[in-house]
């Protein structure tokens, strides 16, 4: 493909990009206002597209098998960037996020068994009782006043993944973890100065300091309740399955410092998201009460009026396409991290070359015109088996793909099934008369200022 024809396309039609830094509004569920304003029409059009950004040209893989050329097939040529390691590793140390090569394979191995569906099927009950809490404490609020529903979820998942990985309650910790990841998030900003060399090197030592003191008291909390753990071991927590792994190869266990990466990652990547994922299901339902009907109707006939458990989790089979459909239009993820080329290669077609960015934009895969029928509308049926038969794998990358994939892709969609079956049972949610909502992306996407919504009884 000629790639000046790329850097030069019009954008996708009607979609004007707003002028820099202006909230993205939403006037409805398929609308097509990209929160990536930069990327231009023809990614959504060709398999791979060059674009230029202020530090050089990068390249945005859209096609399914250039998706799979980067993450699976050619792997090994597309390590994370040095520079979003490097972020990365400011935040979350040498957790499996941050990490690369012999340690990312040995901590992996190491953790997979935590993540498999025998440790999820642990997991659930403590879910299920999470979500039936938090129903009740929704059906206690006075009506007519909205709730910040972006906010609400994210203290279900913090509350969620507390329980997960320490089998305790989470107020403690989640108003830690909040305060922690708030205050990272603000002091790990990327800025043109981070690219100049010597003043990059100062820039990262001072935000190393900030995050260590926004950490401090999150990382004294973890620590004493690691040193809980190896004096009774025996827990089926997922902190104590971190402690008692040891490496199938090689035998070793991960040190205490390692554990603590490891659990600050994981409250990161596993609350954040999947709170995102709640918002905008909970979005896309009051756009469109045909779906929340159908979805009212399968969780009567499955349920009946009963609290879901997890083996109800496979039998609400139209639950789990609405949230295939909203992580399709809405990726919690929308860009997964950048990937350079260790050597020059080819996809689809397109010539990259030795130490190119290339961008996996599911944002982008996911409405891309060569691949769905009308990407920008929200159709939870597209999901079902019949209409699924025949996508490309790679088409469909909310938790990213390859060795790579989201460790916690299993336990998130048991949670979001859990707690969609839940709530949705009792109350319906809209939005107030006139509200418009706004996207904000940074790592993850999510509604720029909260989700106003009113929760009604059903
Ligand atoms: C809807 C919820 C979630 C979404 C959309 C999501 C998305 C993703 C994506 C796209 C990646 C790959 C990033 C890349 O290739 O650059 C990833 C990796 C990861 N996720 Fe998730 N995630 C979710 C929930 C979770 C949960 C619940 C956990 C843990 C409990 C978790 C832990 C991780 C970890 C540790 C990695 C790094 C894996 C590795 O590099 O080996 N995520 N996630």
């Amino acid at each position: 493909m000629d790639a000046r024809v790329a850097e030069d396309s019009p954008r996708l039609a009607g979609w004007s990009p707003p002028p820099e830094k202006a909230p993205i509004r939403l006037t409805r569920i398929d609308d097509p206002q990209s929160p990536m304003p930069q990327i231009v029409r023809a990614a959504y059009e060709r398999p791979v597209i060059r674009q230029m950004s202020a530090i050089g040209p990068f390249y945005v893989v859209g096609d399914p098998e250039g998706v799979k050329r980067v993450f699976l097939d050619n792997v090994a040529n597309y390590p994370k960037t040095e520079m979003e390691r490097r972020f990365f590793g400011v935040l979350f140390g040498n957790g499996l996020l941050s990490s690369d090569g012999d340690t990312w394979r040995a901590h992996r191995r190491t953790m997979a068994p935590a993540f498999a569906p025998p440790a999820v099927a642990a997991y659930a009950p403590g879910m299920a009782d999470d979500a039936r809490a938090f129903a009740e404490r929704w059906a206690q609020l006075p009506p007519g006043e909205p709730v910040d529903v972006a906010h609400d979820m994210t203290r279900l998942t913090l509350q969620i993944i507390s329980r997960a990985v320490f089998a305790t309650d989470g107020a403690a910790l989640g108003d830690m973890m909040e305060a922690g990841v708030n205050g990272a998030m603000a002091a790990t900003q990327v800025g043109v100065l981070d690219f100049v060399p010597l003043i990059d090197k100062w820039r990262m030592a001072r935000r190393e300091a900030r995050v260590a003191a926004v950490f401090a008291d999150l990382d004294a909390m973890v620590a004493r309740l690691i040193a809980e753990r190896e004096a009774a071991p025996g827990g089926t927590d997922l902190l104590s399955r971190l402690i008692a792994a040891r490496d199938g190869e090689t035998g070793v266990a991960m040190t205490a410092q390692e554990v603590r990466d490891q659990v600050v990652t994981i409250f990161v990547a596993g609350h954040e998201t999947t709170a995102a994922a709640m918002s905008w299901i909970w979005y896309a339902l009051s756009q469109r009460p045909d779906v929340e009907a159908k979805l009212h109707a399968e969780l009567g006939e499955v349920l009946g009026g009963r609290d879901p458990t997890h083996e109800d989790v496979p039998n609400l089979a139209y639950a789990r396409m609405v949230i295939d459909e909203t992580m399709r239009l809405y990726p919690p993820a929308p860009g997964t991290s950048t990937r350079q080329a260790l050597a020059a290669d080819e996809i689809c077609g397109v010539k990259i070359p030795k130490g190119a960015p290339v961008c996996v934009v599911p944002w982008v895969t996911h409405r891309h015109r060569a691949h769905w029928d009308q990407p920008d509308r929200f159709m939870p049926e597209r999901f079902s088996k019949e209409a699924s038969a025949g996508r490309p794998r790679y088409a469909y990358i909310p938790f990213g793909a390859g060795p790579r994939v989201c460790i916690g892709a299993s336990l998130a969609l048991t949670e979001m099934v859990l707690v969609l079956a839940t709530l949705a049972q009792r109350f319906r949610l809209r939005l107030p008369p006139g509200h418009e909502v706004a996207i904000q992306h940074r790592v993850t996407m999510r509604p720029l200022g909260g989700l106003p919504m009113f929760v009604e009884r059903r």
